[in-house]
């Protein structure tokens, strides 16, 4: 099954958000996101989870990661707590992982049956709204990590947005996914 990492960060500093704010509104961009992920399984930590309008994806089921195990989502069918991201590593379906900062981290980081099969690496070369509140969250740490185990597939630019799918190297990558991803990107 295959394991999708997608973010958003800023080209200068890998910057995703600033406290509970994603510190730019690029609409394509958030567009590209709810298309990539509509109808399927999306994992997130909590704090993801609750700056999502409605705290909800159409269609989605979303795994929210947290350690309160009383934590009460928005909806009860299609929104489930795990508190231990190995969890995921024998998931059964296809994969979506959506952040924040220590999700990627955790995905990236911790061995072969979760780093992410695609990543699709999208780039804000922006300005970065100011007068947000709160401490700048980035994702510095997953860089090293998509040099060394990634390989570009495709890129593209939509408004200051540049797109770009990397797959793992040296291994199979579901063509399926790829081709549902590549098709997003291009339209
Ligand atoms: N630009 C982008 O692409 C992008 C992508 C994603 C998110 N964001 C933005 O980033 C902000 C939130 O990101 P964030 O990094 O601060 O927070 P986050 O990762 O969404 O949430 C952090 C919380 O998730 C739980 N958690 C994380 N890793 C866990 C693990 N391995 N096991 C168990 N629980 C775990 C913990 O919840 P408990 O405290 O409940 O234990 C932790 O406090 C929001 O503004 C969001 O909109 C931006």
């Amino acid at each position: 099954m295959t394991k999708v990492a997608i973010w958003c960060r800023h080209a200068e500093d890998n910057l995703i958000a600033v406290g509970k704010n994603i510190p730019w509104q690029i609409k394509s961009d958030s567009e590209f996101f709810i298309r990539v992920v509509e109808g399927c399984n999306v994992v997130m930590g909590r704090l993801t989870y609750e700056a999502l309008p409605n705290r909800t994806l159409p269609n989605c089921k979303i795994y929210i990661l947290t350690s309160d195990y009383t934590y009460k989502v928005s909806d009860k069918t299609n929104h489930f707590v795990v508190d231990d991201v190995r969890d995921f590593k024998e998931f059964p379906a296809d994969l979506y992982i959506a952040g924040g900062a220590k999700v990627y981290e955790a995905f990236l980081t911790s061995g072969a049956k979760l780093l992410p099969d695609i990543v699709v690496d999208c780039v804000y070369d922006g300005e970065v709204l100011s007068n947000l509140k709160g401490d700048k969250i980035d994702i510095t740490p997953c860089m090293p990590i998509l040099d060394k185990k990634y390989i570009k597939v495709t890129e593209n630019q939509v408004d200051v947005v540049t797109r770009r799918m990397l797959i793992k190297r040296g291994d199979f990558v579901d063509q399926s996914v790829m081709k549902k991803i590549l098709t997003l990107m291009q339209n």
